[in-house]
Protein backbone atom coordinates (compact mmCIF):
# COMPACT_ATOMS: atom_id res chain seq x y z
CA UNK A 1 0.00 0.00 0.00
CA UNK A 2 1.44 3.89 -0.96
CA UNK A 3 1.48 6.03 1.98
CA UNK A 4 1.61 9.59 1.93
CA UNK A 5 4.53 11.99 3.10
CA UNK A 6 3.86 14.93 5.20
CA UNK A 7 6.34 18.08 5.80
CA UNK A 8 5.00 20.27 8.89
CA UNK A 9 6.76 23.41 9.88
CA UNK A 10 9.59 20.87 8.98
CA UNK A 11 13.66 22.40 10.00
CA UNK A 12 17.04 21.65 10.54
CA UNK A 13 19.56 23.42 11.94
CA UNK A 14 22.97 21.78 11.71
CA UNK A 15 25.44 21.94 14.99
CA UNK A 16 27.94 24.37 13.06
CA UNK A 17 24.60 26.82 12.90
CA UNK A 18 23.38 27.07 9.17
CA UNK A 19 19.68 26.25 8.80
CA UNK A 20 19.73 23.92 6.07
CA UNK A 21 16.16 22.88 5.49
CA UNK A 22 13.67 26.09 6.77
CA UNK A 23 10.10 25.57 8.07
CA UNK A 24 9.28 23.18 4.94
CA UNK A 25 6.13 22.49 4.13
CA UNK A 26 4.37 19.93 2.04
CA UNK A 27 2.74 16.85 0.99
CA UNK A 28 3.35 14.25 -1.28
CA UNK A 29 0.29 11.97 -1.99
CA UNK A 30 0.34 8.22 -1.37
CA UNK A 31 1.12 6.40 -5.19
CA UNK A 32 2.61 9.88 -6.37
CA UNK A 33 6.02 11.05 -7.75
CA UNK A 34 7.82 14.28 -6.27
CA UNK A 35 10.55 15.86 -7.08
CA UNK A 36 12.91 18.44 -5.41
CA UNK A 37 14.86 20.41 -6.93
CA UNK A 38 17.09 23.33 -6.30
CA UNK A 39 20.57 24.35 -6.97
CA UNK A 40 23.03 23.05 -4.65
CA UNK A 41 23.20 23.08 -1.20
CA UNK A 42 19.39 24.01 -0.87
CA UNK A 43 18.59 21.15 1.22
CA UNK A 44 17.40 18.51 -0.95
CA UNK A 45 19.40 15.68 0.57
CA UNK A 46 19.20 16.85 4.31
CA UNK A 47 14.76 16.86 3.47
CA UNK A 48 15.33 13.23 1.98
CA UNK A 49 17.21 12.01 4.82
CA UNK A 50 15.12 13.41 7.21
CA UNK A 51 12.32 11.08 5.98
CA UNK A 52 14.08 7.74 6.55
CA UNK A 53 15.80 10.01 9.72
CA UNK A 54 19.23 9.72 8.76
CA UNK A 55 18.79 13.24 10.12
CA UNK A 56 16.53 14.41 12.70
CA UNK A 57 14.97 17.85 12.26
CA UNK A 58 15.50 20.22 15.02
CA UNK A 59 11.92 21.76 13.89
CA UNK A 60 8.54 20.53 12.77
CA UNK A 61 7.54 16.79 12.00
CA UNK A 62 7.44 14.37 9.23
CA UNK A 63 4.32 12.03 8.99
CA UNK A 64 4.91 8.45 6.26
CA UNK A 65 1.41 6.53 6.76
CA UNK A 66 -0.11 9.47 8.49
CA UNK A 67 1.97 8.66 11.27
CA UNK A 68 4.83 10.51 12.97
CA UNK A 69 8.14 8.71 11.95
CA UNK A 70 9.01 9.12 15.60
CA UNK A 71 6.53 7.35 16.54
CA UNK A 72 6.89 4.50 14.21
CA UNK A 73 10.26 2.00 14.93
CA UNK A 74 13.66 2.71 13.36
CA UNK A 75 13.79 -0.42 11.68
CA UNK A 76 10.46 -1.07 10.55
CA UNK A 77 10.44 2.49 9.10
CA UNK A 78 13.92 2.05 7.11
CA UNK A 79 12.33 -1.07 6.15
CA UNK A 80 9.27 0.82 4.36
CA UNK A 81 11.26 3.25 2.51
CA UNK A 82 13.88 2.35 -0.56
CA UNK A 83 16.56 4.67 -0.80
CA UNK A 84 19.22 5.54 -3.39
CA UNK A 85 21.73 7.32 -1.93
CA UNK A 86 23.26 10.22 -3.73
CA UNK A 87 27.11 8.78 -5.17
CA UNK A 88 25.86 5.52 -4.56
CA UNK A 89 27.54 4.16 -1.53
CA UNK A 90 27.32 0.41 -2.04
CA UNK A 91 29.16 -1.37 0.52
CA UNK A 92 32.63 -2.17 -0.74
CA UNK A 93 33.14 -5.67 0.81
CA UNK A 94 29.83 -7.13 -0.42
CA UNK A 95 29.57 -8.35 -4.14
CA UNK A 96 26.88 -6.81 -6.43
CA UNK A 97 24.46 -9.53 -5.20
CA UNK A 98 24.83 -9.66 -1.71
CA UNK A 99 24.63 -5.45 -2.20
CA UNK A 100 21.30 -6.11 -3.83
CA UNK A 101 20.00 -8.64 -1.33
CA UNK A 102 20.94 -6.94 1.82
CA UNK A 103 17.05 -5.92 2.83
CA UNK A 104 15.70 -8.69 1.52
CA UNK A 105 18.57 -10.97 4.03
CA UNK A 106 17.28 -8.60 6.55
CA UNK A 107 13.48 -9.61 6.34
CA UNK A 108 14.37 -13.10 6.51
CA UNK A 109 13.42 -14.01 2.95
CA UNK A 110 14.47 -17.85 1.63
CA UNK A 111 17.51 -18.05 -0.15
CA UNK A 112 15.98 -19.05 -3.34
CA UNK A 113 13.56 -15.85 -3.22
CA UNK A 114 16.34 -13.85 -2.89
CA UNK A 115 18.70 -15.08 -5.69
CA UNK A 116 15.28 -15.08 -7.74
CA UNK A 117 15.41 -11.00 -7.02
CA UNK A 118 18.49 -10.53 -7.31
CA UNK A 119 18.65 -11.30 -11.10
CA UNK A 120 15.03 -10.14 -11.96
CA UNK A 121 16.60 -6.51 -10.48
CA UNK A 122 20.12 -6.88 -12.38
CA UNK A 123 17.90 -7.47 -15.81
CA UNK A 124 15.32 -4.53 -14.87
CA UNK A 125 18.48 -2.10 -14.66
CA UNK A 126 19.81 -3.48 -17.51
CA UNK A 127 23.34 -5.52 -16.11
CA UNK A 128 23.15 -9.03 -16.98
CA UNK A 129 23.33 -11.31 -14.44
CA UNK A 130 25.93 -13.99 -14.90
CA UNK A 131 28.22 -10.91 -15.54
CA UNK A 132 27.23 -9.07 -12.50
CA UNK A 133 26.28 -10.80 -9.74
CA UNK A 134 29.74 -11.72 -7.95
CA UNK A 135 31.91 -8.45 -9.08
CA UNK A 136 32.29 -5.77 -6.14
CA UNK A 137 31.75 -2.26 -6.30
CA UNK A 138 35.00 -0.91 -7.42
CA UNK A 139 34.88 -3.58 -10.67
CA UNK A 140 32.14 -1.41 -11.98
CA UNK A 141 32.19 1.87 -13.51
CA UNK A 142 29.89 4.83 -12.21
CA UNK A 143 26.67 4.27 -13.88
CA UNK A 144 27.08 0.41 -13.06
CA UNK A 145 27.09 1.08 -9.38
CA UNK A 146 24.39 3.89 -9.93
CA UNK A 147 22.26 1.52 -11.21
CA UNK A 148 23.17 -1.76 -8.82
CA UNK A 149 21.92 1.01 -5.79
CA UNK A 150 18.58 1.74 -8.01
CA UNK A 151 17.90 -2.42 -8.12
CA UNK A 152 19.03 -1.94 -3.70
CA UNK A 153 16.16 0.08 -3.22
CA UNK A 154 13.78 -1.56 -5.39
CA UNK A 155 15.00 -5.01 -4.01
CA UNK A 156 11.92 -5.66 -0.94
CA UNK A 157 9.54 -3.86 -3.25
CA UNK A 158 8.89 -1.03 -0.39
CA UNK A 159 6.41 1.34 -0.90
CA UNK A 160 8.53 4.40 -0.38
CA UNK A 161 10.92 5.44 -2.61
CA UNK A 162 13.14 7.67 -1.61
CA UNK A 163 15.54 8.43 -4.82
CA UNK A 164 18.70 11.05 -4.24
CA UNK A 165 20.02 11.95 -7.63
CA UNK A 166 19.48 8.08 -8.48
CA UNK A 167 20.61 8.65 -12.52
CA UNK A 168 23.14 11.20 -12.16
CA UNK A 169 25.94 9.13 -13.01
CA UNK A 170 24.13 7.10 -16.50
CA UNK A 171 24.75 8.20 -19.85
CA UNK A 172 21.68 9.62 -21.71
CA UNK A 173 20.62 6.70 -23.22
CA UNK A 174 20.95 4.95 -20.45
CA UNK A 175 19.14 6.85 -17.86
CA UNK A 176 16.67 7.61 -20.43
CA UNK A 177 16.01 3.36 -20.13
CA UNK A 178 15.87 3.64 -16.76
CA UNK A 179 13.34 6.74 -16.37
CA UNK A 180 11.28 4.92 -18.60
CA UNK A 181 11.63 1.72 -16.24
CA UNK A 182 10.43 3.89 -13.08
CA UNK A 183 7.66 5.23 -14.65
CA UNK A 184 6.42 1.23 -15.74
CA UNK A 185 7.03 0.44 -11.98
CA UNK A 186 5.30 3.53 -11.25
CA UNK A 187 2.11 2.37 -13.65
CA UNK A 188 2.34 -1.13 -11.96
CA UNK A 189 3.13 -0.55 -8.35
CA UNK A 190 2.12 3.21 -7.52
CA UNK A 191 4.82 3.77 -5.00
CA UNK A 192 4.97 7.02 -3.47
CA UNK A 193 8.79 8.21 -4.75
CA UNK A 194 10.41 11.74 -4.13
CA UNK A 195 13.31 11.99 -6.21
CA UNK A 196 15.62 14.67 -5.82
CA UNK A 197 17.13 15.68 -9.50
CA UNK A 198 19.25 18.56 -10.63
CA UNK A 199 17.89 17.80 -14.12
CA UNK A 200 15.07 19.63 -15.19
CA UNK A 201 13.90 17.33 -17.99
CA UNK A 202 13.91 14.59 -15.33
CA UNK A 203 11.31 16.44 -13.44
CA UNK A 204 9.20 17.36 -16.14
CA UNK A 205 9.28 13.77 -17.12
CA UNK A 206 9.07 11.60 -14.28
CA UNK A 207 6.97 13.76 -11.20
CA UNK A 208 3.63 14.09 -10.47
CA UNK A 209 4.52 17.24 -8.44
CA UNK A 210 8.03 19.35 -8.32
CA UNK A 211 8.87 21.31 -5.28
CA UNK A 212 11.66 23.95 -5.71
CA UNK A 213 13.79 24.68 -2.83
CA UNK A 214 16.34 27.62 -2.29
CA UNK A 215 17.92 28.09 0.85
CA UNK A 216 16.33 25.18 2.23
CA UNK A 217 12.52 27.30 1.77
CA UNK A 218 10.13 26.14 -0.69
CA UNK A 219 9.76 28.57 -3.35
CA UNK A 220 6.99 26.67 -5.48
CA UNK A 221 5.41 23.69 -5.96
CA UNK A 222 3.10 21.92 -8.16
CA UNK A 223 2.89 19.65 -11.28
CA UNK A 224 5.68 20.57 -13.94
CA UNK A 225 2.61 21.79 -16.38
CA UNK A 226 1.68 24.54 -13.52
CA UNK A 227 5.26 25.50 -12.75
CA UNK A 228 6.20 25.43 -16.16
CA UNK A 229 3.87 28.00 -17.49
CA UNK A 230 4.01 30.26 -14.37
CA UNK A 231 7.23 30.17 -12.60
CA UNK A 232 6.65 32.36 -9.05
CA UNK A 233 10.04 34.59 -10.33
CA UNK A 234 13.34 34.93 -12.36
CA UNK A 235 15.19 32.20 -10.16
CA UNK A 236 12.64 29.52 -10.83
CA UNK A 237 12.16 30.29 -14.15
CA UNK A 238 16.48 30.66 -14.53
CA UNK A 239 15.95 27.11 -13.00
CA UNK A 240 13.58 25.54 -15.74
CA UNK A 241 16.10 26.98 -18.44
CA UNK A 242 15.64 28.37 -21.20
CA UNK A 243 13.83 25.77 -23.32
CA UNK A 244 10.94 26.29 -20.50
CA UNK A 245 7.98 26.81 -22.77
CA UNK A 246 9.31 23.56 -25.46
CA UNK A 247 9.24 21.86 -21.78
CA UNK A 248 5.66 23.03 -21.40
CA UNK A 249 4.65 21.59 -24.69
CA UNK A 250 6.26 18.71 -24.10
CA UNK A 251 4.23 18.23 -21.15
CA UNK A 252 0.88 19.01 -23.14
CA UNK A 253 -1.13 16.30 -25.15
CA UNK A 254 -1.78 16.62 -28.87
CA UNK A 255 -5.64 15.87 -28.15
CA UNK A 256 -5.51 19.08 -26.08
CA UNK A 257 -5.63 21.42 -28.78
CA UNK A 258 -6.34 19.06 -31.93
CA UNK A 259 -9.49 20.54 -33.98
CA UNK A 260 -11.25 18.35 -36.44
CA UNK A 261 -9.58 17.90 -39.99
CA UNK A 262 -6.76 16.64 -40.91
CA UNK A 263 -5.10 14.79 -44.30
CA UNK A 264 -2.19 13.24 -45.45
CA UNK A 265 -0.33 15.87 -46.84
CA UNK A 266 0.76 17.39 -43.37
CA UNK A 267 2.92 16.27 -40.94
CA UNK A 268 2.03 13.57 -38.56
CA UNK A 269 1.75 13.35 -35.24
CA UNK A 270 0.42 10.36 -33.35
CA UNK A 271 -2.66 10.74 -30.48
CA UNK A 272 -0.25 9.99 -28.04
CA UNK A 273 1.94 12.62 -28.72
CA UNK A 274 3.12 16.11 -27.22
CA UNK A 275 2.70 19.32 -28.95
CA UNK A 276 6.46 18.92 -29.05
CA UNK A 277 6.63 16.09 -31.06
CA UNK A 278 3.58 17.96 -33.17
CA UNK A 279 6.27 21.05 -33.54
CA UNK A 280 9.09 18.98 -34.71
CA UNK A 281 7.32 17.00 -36.99
CA UNK A 282 5.79 20.46 -38.50
CA UNK A 283 9.67 21.95 -38.64
CA UNK A 284 10.36 18.41 -40.05
CA UNK A 285 8.18 18.77 -42.83
CA UNK A 286 7.84 22.61 -43.44
CA UNK A 287 4.16 22.43 -42.86
CA UNK A 288 2.35 24.60 -40.34
CA UNK A 289 -0.29 21.64 -39.41
CA UNK A 290 -0.06 18.12 -38.24
CA UNK A 291 -2.80 15.45 -38.82
CA UNK A 292 -3.35 13.64 -35.41
CA UNK A 293 -2.91 9.64 -36.36
CA UNK A 294 -4.72 7.56 -34.15
CA UNK A 295 -3.80 3.88 -33.14
CA UNK A 296 -5.77 2.17 -35.37
CA UNK A 297 -4.10 4.21 -38.35
CA UNK A 298 -6.70 7.11 -39.46
CA UNK A 299 -6.52 10.33 -38.78
CA UNK A 300 -8.78 11.89 -35.66
CA UNK A 301 -7.93 15.70 -36.52
CA UNK A 302 -5.05 18.27 -36.71
CA UNK A 303 -3.08 20.68 -35.00
CA UNK A 304 -1.95 24.30 -36.14
CA UNK A 305 1.16 25.61 -35.36
CA UNK A 306 -1.24 28.66 -34.66
CA UNK A 307 -2.91 26.70 -31.82
CA UNK A 308 0.53 25.94 -30.08
CA UNK A 309 1.52 29.16 -30.10
CA UNK A 310 -1.86 30.17 -28.63
CA UNK A 311 -1.63 27.66 -26.23
CA UNK A 312 1.53 28.24 -24.46
CA UNK A 313 0.88 32.12 -24.57
CA UNK A 314 -2.58 31.71 -22.46
CA UNK A 315 -0.66 30.08 -19.39
N1 LIG B 1 26.26 17.16 8.45
C1 LIG B 1 26.24 18.47 8.15
N2 LIG B 1 26.73 19.39 8.98
C2 LIG B 1 26.69 20.69 8.70
N3 LIG B 1 26.12 21.21 7.58
C3 LIG B 1 25.60 20.34 6.72
C4 LIG B 1 25.63 18.92 6.93
N4 LIG B 1 25.02 18.31 5.88
C5 LIG B 1 24.66 19.29 5.06
N5 LIG B 1 24.99 20.51 5.53
C6 LIG B 1 24.72 21.82 4.90
O1 LIG B 1 23.33 21.93 4.71
C7 LIG B 1 23.03 22.55 3.47
C8 LIG B 1 22.14 21.63 2.63
O2 LIG B 1 22.87 20.46 2.27
P1 LIG B 1 22.23 19.32 1.36
O3 LIG B 1 23.18 18.21 1.33
O4 LIG B 1 20.86 19.06 1.84
O5 LIG B 1 22.17 20.07 -0.05
P2 LIG B 1 21.63 19.54 -1.47
O6 LIG B 1 20.49 20.41 -1.84
O7 LIG B 1 21.41 18.09 -1.41
O8 LIG B 1 22.88 19.91 -2.42
P3 LIG B 1 23.51 19.09 -3.67
O9 LIG B 1 22.63 19.42 -4.85
O10 LIG B 1 24.87 19.70 -3.82
O11 LIG B 1 23.54 17.64 -3.35
C9 LIG B 1 24.37 22.86 2.82
O12 LIG B 1 24.68 24.19 3.06
C10 LIG B 1 25.34 21.93 3.53
O13 LIG B 1 26.62 22.48 3.59
MG1 LIG C 1 22.37 16.45 -2.32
Amino acid sequence: MAQAIEFRHVSKRFDNGGLAVDDLSFVVEAGTIMALVGPSGCGKTTSLKMINRLIDPTGGEILVGGRSIVSTGLLELRRSLGYVIQYVGLFPHMTVAENIGVVPQLLGWPKARIQARIDELLDLVGLAPQEFRSRRPRALSGGQQQRVGVARALASDPPVLLMDEPFGALDPITRDRLQDELIQIQRKLRKTIVIVTHDMDEAVRLADRIAVLRAGKLVQIGSPAEVLAAPVDDFVADLLGRDRLLKLLRTTPVTKVMIPGGDLAMARVSEQGSLEEALLAMLASGRCDAAVHGSGGGIMGCVTAADIVRSAARR
